[in-house]
């Protein structure tokens, strides 16, 4: 078996064989996942390998698969690889930088031995996290931006796992099914100039995440376009009557607290006044004693003694 695996890179490295080993490109974001197709079926026929910048990373023989079985290949996709077990296709889900490189499919099965290669660029785009957030009130519109990939592949736009869109270069489906149309009725639009899908007159249920899917013809890829948030306007289903009513009662309540602060601040005041009056006539009763008129005897013991106290004052002097 591996004498068989050598000569096939051997042969590929003399460009014996091989021939259909074209290089597909394929650009993708950060945390993106994409599917890497290999057009065959993997029946006990056939025996694949797939490479990632020449290291194995997977092998289908009959009905045994294996994925990631030493410890680089674990390193740089942790637990990240899926192999379909009819066509061996892989997918790697949520992309990052460092996965960037050249997979590579070798198939070797009864009559003939192919190979393939994608050469995968992953883009880290600073603050996509943030850029992809969007947050729009009740009963206005948004627009998710489809990007670039619209001029070249097969879009298909995805909300809660119901198909919304289908965006090719010569026709676009919006709202094709009963699931969509329960939802969004009438309230998704292409804009072709901007290539832009419309969402009007959106609703608290429209908010989640808006995924793309972007069929090349030997990739697909999946995406987060925009996670929607909706935020609900309390009182739009309001009438008039209720909002005149609510008026009503916001001014009546002010009104009485605007009179309760007067009447307060006029007890407040009156009151300081008396305490004043009361503090000036004491006053007035000392220099009284102390200008030698007769003082009116005060009945208390403190009274007797300040009594006895102003008129020594009134001695010395
Ligand atoms: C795919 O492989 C898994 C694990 O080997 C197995 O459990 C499953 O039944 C397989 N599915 C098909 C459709 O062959
Ligand atoms: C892979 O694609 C990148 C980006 O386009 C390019 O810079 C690089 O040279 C390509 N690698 C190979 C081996 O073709
Ligand atoms: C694109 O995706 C759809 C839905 O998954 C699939 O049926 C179709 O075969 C795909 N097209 C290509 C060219 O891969």
């Amino acid at each position: 078996m591996n004498f068989l695996w050598t000569l096939v890179n051997v042969l590929a490295v003399l460009g014996v064989c091989c021939v259909e080993a074209d290089e597909v490109s394929v650009f993708v974001m950060k945390g993106d996942s994409v599917t890497l197709y290999t057009d065959v079926d993997a029946n006990l026929q056939n025996k694949m390998r797939w490479y990632f910048n020449d290291h194995q990373i997977t092998e289908i023989i009959g009905d045994r698969r294996e994925t990631c079985s030493d410890h680089e290949c674990k390193w740089t996709f942790r637990g990240e690889l899926k192999l379909d077990n009819q066509t061996g296709s892989l997918t790697i889900t949520n992309l990052r930088t460092k996965q960037s490189g050249l997979y590579e499919i070798k198939i070797i099965n009864s009559d003939s031995v192919g190979s393939k290669i994608f050469n995968v660029s992953v883009h880290d785009v600073p603050e996509r996290d943030e850029m992809i957030r969007k947050s729009v009130k009740e009963g206005e519109s948004v627009a998710l931006e489809l990007g670039e990939e619209r001029k070249t592949k097969e879009l298909l736009l995805y909300f809660s796992g119901i198909l919304i869109a289908k965006i090719t270069r010569d026709q676009s489906t919006i709202c094709g099914n009963d699931q969509c149309n329960e939802r969004f009725r009438d309230r998704l639009k292409l804009d072709h100039q901007t290539g832009s899908l419309i969402i009007t007159n959106v609703r608290t249920t429209d908010s989640g995440r808006y995924r793309l899917q972007i069929n090349g013809s030997s990739f697909s890829i999946h995406r987060t376009l925009t996670v929607l948030t909706v935020i609900a306007v309390p009182d739009s289903g309001w009438s008039s009557a209720a909002v005149a009513g609510i008026v009503v009662g916001v001014v009546l309540s002010l009104t009485a607290a605007v009179a309760a602060v007067f009447i307060y601040v006029a007890r407040r005041k009156r009151k300081n006044n008396h305490d004043s009056v009361n503090r000036g006539q004491q006053g007035n009763h000392l220099q009284n004693l102390s200008t030698d008129q007769p003082a009116t005897p005060i009945i208390t013991p403190e009274g007797n003694a300040s009594n006895e106290n102003a008129n020594r004052n009134h001695v010395e002097h």
